[in-house]
C-alpha cells in the first residue's frame, strides 16, 4: 500500500500516452490523483491499471471533452466540489485534426482543445490552486511549434494544414503560460510550460483519423522512440521537484530551460492571445501584471 504525501494532482488527457504514465508515477509517489478523460471506458480502464499497479486508492476519474467549453466549466465544478486543495494541474491533453473542424462553441478544434481548454480550465480552477499554494501549473507544450497567424487563428482564411494547426495551437501553450506567469506573480502560484522530448504515441489516433504526419513518425521511428514513462520524467521534474519550486515562466526541455521560440518571447504577442483567449472562452480579465521578462 503507497503512503499518500497529501498532496492533489489533476492530469488532462490521463488515460494514455504521456497523461497516464503521469498519472502512475504521482499515484505511485501517494499523490491523490484526479484523471480527466473524455472517454469514460477508457478512462476507468485506466484509472483500475493505476489502482491495480499502485494499491493508491485516491484516484478520481473525471470525464470530459476539452473540446466543449460547457465541458470544462462542468469538469471544474466537479473537481472544485470533490478537491478541497489542489496542488499541481498538469495540463497534458492534446489532439491534432487532418481537416479543420468546428466546436459546437464554433471553435477550430485544434485551437479549442490545445490552446484554449488549458486556457479556461487553469482560470475555472486558479481559486483552488491559489487556496493551496504552493501549487504548480505545468503544460505540456511541443517543439513543433508555428508562429500564430494572429489575423486568422482559426484557419478560416487559409488553406488548413494539420501540423501547422497543431504546432500553432501548442504555441499557444507557451505564450498562455509566460502571460500567466506574469499575473500570477507573488500568489505562490507557478507556471511553466516542458517539452517531454519525442516519444512512442497515439497522439490524434483516436479521433478516428491520425494523418499522415503521425503515421509515418510511426512507421518510421516505431519502437526507437522513448517511451511514455521516459518522457514522464522531464514533465515530474518540473511538476514535483523541488529545484523547480520557485521557478515561473519557463520553457523546460530535459530538466534544464530551453530557448522558446520568437514570437512567444514577445510580450505583447503573449497579450494579443490572452485577450483573444478571453473573448473565446468568455472569461472575466485576470489583473495583467507589469509588462516585463521572467526566463531567462
Ligand atoms: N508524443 C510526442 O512525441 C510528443 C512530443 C511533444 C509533445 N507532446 C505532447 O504530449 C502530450 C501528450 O501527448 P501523447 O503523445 O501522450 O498523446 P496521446 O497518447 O494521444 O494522449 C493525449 C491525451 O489527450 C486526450 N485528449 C485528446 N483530445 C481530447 C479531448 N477533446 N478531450 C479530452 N481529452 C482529450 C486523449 O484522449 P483519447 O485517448 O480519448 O484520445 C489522450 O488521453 C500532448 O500535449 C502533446 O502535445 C507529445
Amino acid at each position: 500500500m503507497v503512503t499518500m504525501n497529501g498532496k492533489t494532482a489533476l492530469i488532462t488527457g490521463a488515460n494514455s500516452g504521456l497523461g497516464k504514465a503521469l498519472a502512475l508515477a504521482l499515484a505511485h509517489e501517494g499523490w491523490r490523483v484526479g484523471l480527466v478523460a473524455r472517454n469514460a471506458e477508457r478512462g476507468a480502464a485506466a484509472m483500475a491499471e493505476i489502482a491495480a499497479a499502485t494499491g493508491n486508492q485516491e484516484l478520481h476519474l473525471f470525464v470530459a471533452d476539452l473540446v466543449e467549453q460547457t465541458e470544462i466549466h462542468r469538469l471544474a465544478a466537479e473537481v472544485n466540489a470533490q478537491f478541497a486543495q489542489l496542488h499541481l494541474l498538469i495540463n497534458n491533453a492534446a489532439t491534432a485534426y487532418p481537416t479543420r473542424q468546428l466546436s459546437s462553441d464554433g471553435i477550430e478544434c485544434a485551437l479549442a482543445v490545445n490552446h484554449l481548454a488549458p486556457f479556461l480550465l487553469t482560470h475555472l480552477l486558479l481559486e483552488r490552486l491559489k487556496a493551496s499554494a504552493p501549487a504548480r501549473i505545468v503544460t505540456v507544450g511541443t517543439r513543433m511549434n508555428t508562429a500564430l497567424e494572429f489575423n486568422d487563428l482559426q484557419w478560416e482564411r487559409r488553406r488548413y494544414r494539420q501540423q501547422q494547426a497543431y504546432g500553432q495551437s501548442k504555441l499557444g501553450n507557451l505564450h498562455f503560460t509566460f502571460e500567466l506567469a506574469r499575473r500570477l506573480d507573488g500568489s505562490g502560484v507557478t507556471a511553466n510550460c516542458v517539452f517531454p522530448g519525442v516519444f512512442r504515441s497515439n497522439l490524434g489516433g483516436t479521433d478516428g483519423a491520425q494523418g499522415w504526419f503521425w503515421t509515418l513518425v510511426a512507421a518510421v521511428l516505431g519502437w526507437a522512440l522513448p517511451t511514455p514513462e521516459q518522457a514522464a520524467l522531464r514533465v515530474l521534474f518540473v511538476a514535483t521537484h523541488p529545484l523547480v519550486g520557485g521557478i515561473s515562466g519557463t520553457y523546460f526541455g530535459n530538466r534544464k530551460p530551453l530557448r522558446a521560440p520568437a514570437q512567444a518571447l514577445d510580450v505583447r504577442a503573449n497579450r494579443q492571445l490572452w485577450r483573444a483567449s478571453e473573448m473565446l472562452t468568455g472569461i472575466l480579465p485576470l489583473a495583467p501584471g507589469p509588462l516585463r521578462q521572467l526566463r531567462p
